[in-house]
Order: structure tokens, then C-alpha cells, then sequence
């Protein structure tokens, strides 16, 4: 079944099988060397909010190595600082000529006021507070993808800072829709209906003997304001981590994902993210290939990539 190139991505929600399909199939060939040319010259503009890493690195790779032009911005160095708000400064850089704005912010579903006003401008959401991370999601699919060939039935446990988790919300959506069987373990605060929806909420000793995949989750201390107080990060190992014991209880196929950054010693014993069945580097590589193929469709959307050129890929 066909599915609609959309001029922005900003959530897995509406995702179908086949869009997300098709996204692993075209982020593997760029893995293979695949190239594509733009009809015009393309502006990205990656506008962060938040810190990080992986997400930012990876799209400005992503978008050069497609043949972007790439735009800097400096949150503390913008007009932000002065008050301009997210829809003004995204209209700003779209009246001077940019095609694509990658976005990062604290608020959750910041992008709806700017879907509202169809703007010209793509919007690509780089993660939304706890909202969603759909880069990060359909990456973790590619990684699931390559490891298993099939989501059919393939156990998967998200453990860890649910609450807070923009990657356990997107994963689980789109795992479900896939045919994986979820479940989670952690915390039993940091777990609630939401989550209930897609799967149980089990004792990380049951999950990490019986899950083809173990998908821990980082503890975002930044975002829990009183909680802090009371967190200690070696009694949280110890209940909750991917210790060495429990990694050796670990199905003989299974794997360790992340989408990091990693706290060390917390969610997984130190030399485990290393360890033959940690694939959370390459979980980091494959997100600039996947991250190429979002930003393709959203330019066939736009007429700048004409969809043949995607000869190969359904
Ligand atoms: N996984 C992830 O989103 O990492 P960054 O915060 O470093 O982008």
C-alpha cells in the first residue's frame, strides 16, 4: 500500500507500516552508498532548544551529506533571548529562505501552532519534551530491522524513566503497530495508563531473561525536579539496571539498545554498553542514514527530489 510523502514529520502516531518500511529500506541504501540529487539548492536550519548530541550531529551530517546547505543557530546567541517566540523565529528563517527547520524544544507539541499556519518551511521534529523523538524511533526500528528481519512477535521491554521518555512513547506506538509485544519495567511511578495500553509492567529480572530486546531508557535527571532528592544511582542499579548478572541471564539472540547518552553504572553496568549484544552504537550510526531518508521524503514532499529518484525503494 502506498503512503503520502508529508512536507513535515513530527510524530509517529499517523506512521504506517509501510511508510516506516519503506523509510529502513531507502535509510539502508544510503547505508550502501545510495546518492541523490536535489533539484535546487536546499536550506536546513537545526533549531535546538535542548542539548544534545546524537540528534544534532546526525541531522547536519545527514543534511550535508544529502548536499543541504546548513544554516547555524545558537538558541543564546538568537532574538530568542529577547523574547521572540518559537512561531516568529521559525516565520523569520523562512522569510529569509530557509527550506527545513530540524527542531528541538522543551515543550511538548510545540509544533502544532506551526503545522496550523502551513508554512512553506518543513518542520522536523528533533523531540518535543516528553512528547515524542521520531528520529530516534524510526532509527531504533532500523536497528530492530536489521537484527531480526521482522518486528513480528519480537519481545521488546522499555525499561527504565518512562514518565519522562519521548523514546518509550513514539517506540511503543510504533513497535505495536509493527507487531512487536511490548513491555516495560522500571519504577512503578514512572509508569502509568498511558503505558498500560501497549504492555505489562514487569520486574526487570523477568524482562531481561525473556526479551529479544532490552531497550533501557536514560534517567533524566534533569527532569525530576524533587525526585532528585531521593534518587540513588547504586541502589537504582542494583533494582532496576542492566547489571552483569542480569545481562547473563539474557537470551543467547538478544539485544541492548539505548538512545543515550548513557549514565554509566545507572541503566547498564559501564562495560555492558560495549558489551557483543550492546547495539548502541550502531543504534548512533544508523540514525544519520535514517535521519537521511526522513529528510528525502519530506523533500520529495516539497517536488525537490523527484520521486524517482527513489528508484528501488516502495
Ligand atoms: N538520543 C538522543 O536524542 O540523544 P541526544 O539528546 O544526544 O540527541
Amino acid at each position: 500500500m502506498a503512503f503520502k510523502y508529508q512536507h513535515d514529520l513530527v510524530t509517529v502516531t499517523d506512521m504506517s507500516e509501510t511508510e516506516v518500511l519503506h523509510k529502513i529500506k531507502l535509510a539502508q541504501l544510503f547505508k550502501a552508498g545510495k546518492r541523490i540529487t536535489l533539484n535546487r539548492p536546499v536550506y536546513a536550519m537545526n533549531l535546538f532548544f535542548e542539548n544534545s548530541t546524537r540528534t544534532h550531529t546526525s541531522f547536519d551530517m545527514a543534511e550535508r551529506r544529502l548536499g543541504m546547505q546548513v544554516l547555524q543557530f545558537d538558541a543564546n546567541a538568537s532574538s530568542v533571548t529577547k523574547g521572540e517566540t518559537l512561531e516568529d523565529t521559525v516565520k523569520t528563517i523562512q522569510a529569509i529562505g530557509v527550506d527545513l527547520a530540524v527542531i528541538r524544544h522543551s515543550e511538548n507539541e510545540y509544533y502544532n501552532d506551526l503545522l496550523k499556519q502551513n508554512l512553506d518551511i518543513s518542520i522536523v521534529n528533533a523531540g518535543d519534551g516528553s512528547g515524542q523523538h521520531p528520529s530516534q524511533s524510526l532509527l531504533d526500528m532500523m536497528t530492530i530491522y536489521e537484527e531480526f528481519g521482522t518486528f513480528k512477535d519480537i519481545k521488546v521491554s522499555i525499561i527504565g524513566d518512562l514518565n519522562h521518555s519521548r523514546v518509550a512513547r513514539s517506540n511503543m506506538e510504533l513497535l505495536t503497530r509493527l507487531g512487536a509485544k511490548v513491555a516495560f519495567a522500571g519504577p512503578n511511578q514512572w509508569y502509568d495508563d498511558k503505558f498500560a495500553k501497549y504492555g505489562a509492567h514487569l520486574t526487570v529480572d523477568e524482562v531481561a531473561q525473556d526479551s529479544d530486546v532490552v531497550m533501557l531508557l536514560r534517567v533524566q535527571k534533569e527532569r525530576l525536579g524533587d525526585e532528585l532528592n531521593d534518587f540513588d544511582e547504586g541502589k537504582y542499579h542494583q533494582k532496576y539496571g542492566l547489571t552483569k548478572e542480569r545481562y547473563a541471564t539474557m537470551k543467547e539472540n538478544s539485544i541492548i539498545m539505548h538512545p543515550a547518552p548513557v549514565n554509566r553504572g545507572v541503566e547498564i553496568d559501564s562495560n555492558l554498553v560495549e558489551s557483543d549484544k550492546s547495539r548502541i552504537f550502531k543504534q548512533m550510526e544508523n540514525g544519520m542514514y535514517m535521519r537521511m531518508a526522513i529528510l528525502t521524503d519530506v523533500m520529495v514532499a516539497k517536488g525537490i527530489i523527484n520521486k524517482t529518484d527513489l528508484l528501488g525503494v516502495d
